[in-house]
């Protein structure tokens, strides 16, 4: 049967046809084919067992990605910050004491959605470009006796990465529960949740897990659950008989509610949002892939991305951000030299020219220094030489020198080196 178009003179647009990108920015960056194709099967509905069942082989696939037992690891529909607003919605109660330890613009995004439901915040900051050492988080968690410690493992807008091992001894001394943002850094570091004794981790897809962006891994110890599941409020159109409420004050979230996510995410299957289908197969993928190819064998492809990026960077006479010691593989900041003033005439011709994304920054950062992602399947020789070689010529038409080649011939040289 024909669909019944109506003619009409309106202007439906054309169809979408992206043209085709690197992108090498902080993300998002290019998904994995397999995910893509993961994206166009068709929907079930949400209580059907085959969904349901996939709804569990998720739980299953990232409780591997994050080196955990915790029962509860689901995902949140939402980009990354959906999960953190869940995670920080549900265990911040009003007049909760909050710690954010802030070395980037993350830790201002931590401090205000603590803020935003209630928490009683302090802060310890230090110069963006650095990151603490874990016994000044340790000492102030100590003096402050904070309900939860909420840090950034890797911040995207310095390109630093935060130790975390050794921060669960101070925080079982006070009762402290431990959130981490890994948005940035799941799938492309170490991430031991358990090894290090993390109470709520949240992540998303678009960066070194290689996915689209909007859903939200979470994973929730069992000392995090159960203080949620001190404030868990079921809905009133769906409680079930003889319910009584638990005696914490409601999550003010509906959306964001953990205790009725779980509800949603245990054999219980209790009826809260309908899981994004579509998502789920994305998130599913994902894990597929990066464990397939195995935690460690990823997390060394992205440090030799990273390595030989920035080898060709320096090459080139560029100077890299930040301290060395604490970098993170995933994405790489690079002051921008003074002869192409805020950088961004040089984002615009690497994207315009060569079809290569690169990011700049936020806050006192922004038009200082470029950053250059290297994420999952970013992470790959051929992808780092064509950044390189596009980028001195762009350098070279905005009247930065290089010396021919430099740049690619050192990148060439970190990957023989590497291959022995
Ligand atoms: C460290 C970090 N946290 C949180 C976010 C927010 O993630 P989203 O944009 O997926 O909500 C980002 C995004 O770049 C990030 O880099």
């Amino acid at each position: 049967m024909k669909l019944n178009r109506k003619k009409s003179d309106q202007n439906f647009f054309s169809e979408l046809d992206p043209s085709p990108r690197l992108l090498m920015g902080p993300g998002p960056v290019d998904v994995y084919p397999r995910v893509l194709r993961a994206m166009s099967v068709p929907m079930l509905g949400q209580f059907d067992p085959e969904f349901t069942n996939y709804m569990n082989e998720v739980m299953e696939l990232y409780r591997q990605v994050y080196r955990t037992r915790n029962h509860w690891t689901l995902l949140v529909n939402g980009t990354a910050r959906a999960g953190i607003e869940a995670c920080l919605g549900s265990l911040v109660a009003p007049g909760d004491s909050v710690l954010v330890p802030r070395f980037g613009r993350f830790g201002h995004l931590l401090t205000e959605i603590s803020g935003r439901v209630g928490g009683e915040v302090s802060n310890i900051d230090t110069e963006w470009g650095g990151v603490f050492p874990v016994e000044q988080i340790a000492d102030e968690v100590k003096r402050v006796r904070p309900k939860v410690l909420a840090l950034v493992h890797g911040d995207t807008s310095t390109t630093m990465a935060q130790p975390l091992a050794g921060l669960a001894e101070a925080c079982r001394e006070t009762g402290t529960l431990i959130f981490v943002d890994a948005t940035a850094t799941l799938g492309g570091i170490p991430l031991n949740v358990d090894d290090w004794g993390l109470d709520a981790v949240a992540s998303g897809l678009q960066k070194c897990m290689s996915g689209p962006p909007g859903s939200a891994p979470v994973t929730l110890s069992e000392r995090a659950a159960e203080a949620i599941s001190r404030r868990k409020h079921i809905e009133a159109g769906i409680r079930p008989e003889g319910y009584r409420g638990a005696e914490g004050p409601p999550v003010s979230s509906n959306y964001f509610d953990f205790g009725m996510l779980m509800d949603y995410w245990s054999p219980r299957r209790l009826n809260h949002h309908t899981e994004s289908t579509s998502m789920l197969y994305a998130a599913r993928e994902c894990a597929r892939v990066v464990l397939e190819e195995g935690l460690e064998a990823g997390f060394e492809r992205h440090a030799q991305a990273s390595r030989a990026l920035r080898a060709g960077l320096t090459a080139m006479g560029l100077e890299l951000f930040g301290d060395p010691e604490n970098r993170i593989v995933s994405v790489t900041g690079v002051k921008i030299p003074n002869a192409c003033g805020n950088g961004e005439k040089v984002r615009r011709e690497m994207l315009q020219d060569f079809g290569i994304e690169i990011g700049t920054s936020f806050g006192h950062l922004a038009g200082k220094i470029w950053r250059i992602g290297t994420m999952g399947n970013v992470c790959r020789m051929p992808n780092i030489l064509r950044c390189l070689a596009s980028l001195e010529a762009v350098l070279r038409r905005n009247g930065y020198s290089v010396p021919p080649n430099s740049g690619v011939d050192a990148a060439y040289l970190a990957y023989a080196e590497a291959a022995g």
